[in-house]
């Protein structure tokens, strides 16, 4: 008996009293977040959620949440009842909290807190999610370091709640970028270097013949000639193009390795130039596609306001980023079916999300309104020592670099087998925690000193949380089952504040995958680490008789099997040492 539990049977006791089911009553009785002041209760129930509170002055919220709980009876479950401004407060026998917490959390592992009856009767969906979705030739810029960690999250996530998951990375691979590119290659590009570092090479291309088709209109007319062949499909340019898609695709897979990140299906921009004409026809069989005096193709977008509407085809006749974008919704639905699509880039995009949902419902698609773009803020000051970042191994390299110099500077630092492995797992961390750490619209400015830091809410500070903790078992040995526990052992108000820590991670993880934001997530996590390290600190296990060591064993397993599976689903891999 654990969170789910405790809860069913305090909405039970409410449901007699207040004559409601116990269903609606669930989820409003929350365990309460442990603070400085550290609070005897566990549970508490906001009275404002049943009664219609903006009718009432608060003094008769307050008598009625008084006549309520004078109502309701402690028994062996509920040893305490209380009551604070609006609200109701239940304290668990102390006990029985202890042993049902640490029970749950053994018996179910890494599913601990997804098998939370919050979740039950959740149905099982199909979802595709968009993310990472790079521009061949182009920067691999923070926003898609952001959409990439994002995506992996939501990805997880959703996943680990029992959906049917699909990751996609749609590429930016067609356009008049790859004229210039393809122009470029043939005149000063090497194969060699292409072979070498594909990535950094294409890049070096791609501005060399931009700037010398800003000089000489002959490079431009060539490059404008070499895409025309391009859309005619002309053996040459097709194959060249093919070359610089197939090896991108390789170095990004490498690198998104480095990162934990898989695709089920690598997608771009290039599919869809046929289907776009497809999609053409069908606005205009709907009478929704309008021209321009300068004969540019537009869709009016009503919902916008009368005067609004978006371009879909060019004057001369090519397609643009949201026709693509239209053609593409239209074959992921077709093709796979999923009940939700989501869609992860930088907030700069809104707009362009927004009027892509709307054409699809113009167009009748029913399902648009399954699509969701989940936007995230700017990144400022994103840089490495060499200067500013180029490519995302830059990022990752100046990272574990700092790590590693900040580790061989610190006396505590063990003797590693693969520290570079180590150091690498905690940059990632660091970078993680930092861009997780707010809500995902809002911009920050990024500063390696605070991303690093050891002692304070960061990355590193799990890590090395997680890490502490592993040796303990290590070296005191792995509990397997808490059947036997003495749970008068872990009465003590560091042990006590840890488990109540540990019953809300199922509300914390219920929370993400409602607003998809991973800052519970991370928050709940730091103070995972913090509430660890006190207890660390106070609760010896060694010198402790076994009954107590052996207890004090299991609670700290139990915080570190949450911690690592709170860090999996950000993306993190933990270590064992550090
Ligand atoms: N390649 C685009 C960029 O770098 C992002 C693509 C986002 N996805 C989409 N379906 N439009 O800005």
């Amino acid at each position: 008996m654990a969170a789910s539990c405790f809860r069913r049977r305090i909405a039970a006791q409410l449901s007699n009293v207040l004559e409601m089911p116990p269903d609606n009553l669930m989820k409003s009785i929350h365990a309460i977040p442990v603070s400085k002041k550290r609070q005897a209760a566990d549970f508490q129930f906001f009275v404002s959620s049943v009664l219609d509170a903006s009718k009432l002055p608060k003094s008769d919220i307050q008598l009625q949440t008084q006549r309520l709980a004078e109502q309701l009876k402690c028994d062996n479950v509920v040893s305490e009842i209380s009551t604070g401004e609006g609200r109701i407060n239940f304290t668990i026998n102390r006990e029985l909290l202890a042993k049902s917490v640490l029970q749950q959390v053994f018996q179910d592992g890494s599913e601990y807190g997804i098998k939370s009856e919050l979740f039950s009767g959740l149905p099982r969906r199909k979802i595709l999610i968009e993310f990472s979705s790079p521009n061949i030739a182009k920067k691999f810029h923070v926003g898609h370091l952001r959409s990439t960690i994002i995506g992996n999250f939501i990805a997880n996530l959703k996943e680990a709640i029992g959906h049917h998951v699909t990751r996609m990375n749609y590429l930016g691979d067609w356009g008049m970028q790859f004229g210039l590119l393809g122009t470029g290659f043939q005149q000063f590009g090497s194969e060699e270097k292409l072979k070498l570092n594909p990535l950094q090479h294409l890049v070096e291309v791609y501005v060399e013949a931009n700037k010398a088709a800003e000089e000489d209109e002959t490079i431009k007319k060539m490059a404008q000639d070499f895409f025309r062949k391009l859309e005619a499909h002309e053996e040459e340019a097709l194959s060249l193009w093919q070359r610089f898609r197939d090896v991108s695709i390789e170095e990004y897979v490498r690198m998104y390795k480095r990162l934990g990140v898989y695709f089920d299906e690598y997608s771009g921009e290039s599919f869809y130039q046929e289907k776009c004409q497809e999609v053409l026809k069908m606005l205009d069989t709907k009478d929704l596609l309008k021209k321009t005096k300068e004969g540019t193709g537009i869709v009016y977008l009503p919902e916008k306001g009368d005067q609004s509407y978006s371009a879909v085809v060019r004057n001369d006749g090519t397609s643009l980023y949201i026709t693509r974008d239209l053609a593409a919704a239209i074959d992921r639905m077709d093709r796979c079916y999923p009940d939700t699509m989501i869609y992860v880039t930088d907030k700069s995009q809104i707009s362009h999300f927004q009027q892509l949902f709307q054409i699809l419902k113009l167009m009748g698609h029913k399902w648009a309104e399954r699509c969701r773009h989940v936007p995230f803020g700017r990144v400022q000051g994103m840089k490495t020592r060499k200067g500013e970042v180029v490519f995302l191994e830059d990022v990752l390299d100046e990272a574990s670099s700092m790590v590693l110099e900040r580790m061989a500077s610190t006396k505590t630092t063990k003797e590693l087998v693969n520290p570079l492995e180590t150091a690498q797992r905690v940059g990632l961390a660091a970078l993680i925690i930092q861009d997780f750490k707010g809500l995902l619209s809002s911009d920050y400015q990024f500063s390696w000193d605070r991303v690093l830091q050891s002692q304070g809410d960061t990355g590193v500070f799990v890590q090395y949380t997680h890490a502490r903790l592993h040796s303990l078992e290590e070296k005191f040995g792995k509990v397997s089952q808490v059947s036997h526990i003495n749970p008068a052992c872990l009465q003590d108000p560091q042990a006590i504040s840890l488990i109540q820590h540990l019953l809300r991670y199922d509300e914390i993880l219920y929370q993400s995958s409602q607003d998809l934001q991973p800052k519970h997530i991370v928050l709940y996590l730091l103070a995972l680490s913090r509430l660890a390290a006190v207890a660390h600190k106070v609760l010896p296990v060694k010198g402790s008789v076994p009954e107590l060591a052996e207890a004090r064993i299991s609670l700290f397993q139990a915080a570190r099997s949450i911690l690592a599976n709170g860090m999996k689903l950000l993306g993190i891999t933990p270590i064992t040492k550090m």
